[in-house]
């Protein structure tokens, strides 16, 4: 591949410096970052819970993990149903299965930690293994997440459609990565995301980088958020006196969770919406033999960071407990004590209090 980026060791030296002295001054108080949490089990935890999760949420998720499960020793017993219920809320549940998935390696192999042998854990990626090494052993890889791709691309002016742009990525990160200070050098590209430059209203006015940077604010898409996908959908719910049905979640998206049983997520076209959501609701009734009669009894609006969803709520009351398969019959005290999504609380909302 040639690449015609003007990285030379001037501009390198002058890029780590400038990151590095500004992390100095701006790096963030953060509980991962306390000297008593520097080690591998809890940075995994938190590069876990930070990869798809901004740090707000994540700060209260991670004291609390912490709190249940103080180093890897007393993780290696977790069940993965409590690790989901520590996650419920947090979204991107893979992520918690992925930790099981790991942490059941962990418990039979024992690693020298880089970022080579980390890849080897089940549920470990390129970004989780350069970060850990990077953060606790300063190991010169190449830490890029989105934000830090963010950063890369504005600077170097790359467009994200353009052909091979994660490979340009990666090549103009693994050349600005330090020999040493990686740990602070990531930390700050980190922070520097976060605070200067923002995926909205980027702070390019007084920016340590501007002599450095070809990004063009206002040839920038303004807010990405309005161009999200819409979908519908429906959750069914199907009860009998206080007692209701609910399901393993198989949707990628709420794996490993609890939920009533939810149809496809459709885009929504310009079909009329009360069209498309009475031909899902009426195949799913035909499809699981149900001849009985149903309200809409509202939906619940919830944003996935890929697309938005407007989910309707069917109220169906069966006259007696039929079996389905692979549904469970609860009632809500049991309900309350599996782990589910966000989605699914806001929909407990709306079909208990409506019903
Ligand atoms: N985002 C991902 N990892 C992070 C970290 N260690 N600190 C702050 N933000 C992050």
């Amino acid at each position: 591949m040639t690449l015609k980026y003007n990285i030379n060791s001037k501009f390198k030296r002058e890029w780590q410096k400038k990151i590095i002295d500004w992390y100095k001054v701006n790096k963030r108080d953060l509980p991962w970052r306390k000297r008593r949490n520097q080690n591998f089990y809890k940075i995994w935890i938190s590069e876990v819970m930070l990869q798809q999760t901004i740090v707000k949420t994540v700060i209260p998720y991670y004291e609390k993990f912490i709190e249940r499960w103080p180093n890897l020793k007393s993780f290696f017993d977790a069940s993965l149903d409590e690790i989901l219920l520590y996650w419920q809320g947090l979204g991107y549940y893979q992520r918690a299965k992925n930790l099981f998935k790991a942490k059941e390696y962990l418990k039979k192999n024992k690693l020298y930690i880089n970022s080579t042998n980390l890849k080897k854990v089940p549920g470990i990626g390129d970004y989780i293994s350069s970060a850990i090494s990077a953060i606790l052993k300063n190991e010169n890889c190449a830490v890029v997440d989105g934000n830090i791709k963010r950063i890369l691309r504005r600077v170097f002016n790359l467009n994200e459609n353009e052909k091979l742009f994660n490979k340009k990525i990666l090549f103009i990160a693994k050349e600005l990565t330090p020999v040493s200070q990686n740990g602070f050098y990531c930390q700050s590209l980190m922070d520097f995301a976060n605070l200067v430059c923002k995926a909205k209203k980027p702070l390019c006015g007084n920016c340590i980088l501007k002599k450095m940077c070809n990004f063009d604010l206002k040839k920038e898409k303004t807010n990405k958020q309005n161009l999200k996908i819409k979908k519908i959908g429906v959750g069914f719910f199907v009860n009998k006196n206080k007692n209701f049905l609910i399901e393993m979640s198989k949707k990628k998206l709420l794996q490993g969770l609890y939920s009533i049983p939810l149809s496809d997520f459709v885009i929504k076209e310009k079909k009329i919406e009360s069209q498309i959501i009475n031909q899902i609701i009426s195949d799913w009734m035909s499809s699981n033999n149900l001849k009985t009669r149903f309200k809409v009894l509202g939906y619940v609006n919830h944003i996935f960071s890929h697309f938005h969803l407007k989910l309707f709520i069917v109220d169906i009351k069966l006259k007696e407990k039929i079996s389905f398969n692979e549904l469970e019959w609860v009632t809500e005290k049991t309900f309350d004590t599996k782990p589910k999504s966000t989605l699914m609380k806001k929909v407990k909302k709306k079909m208990l209090c409506k019903s």
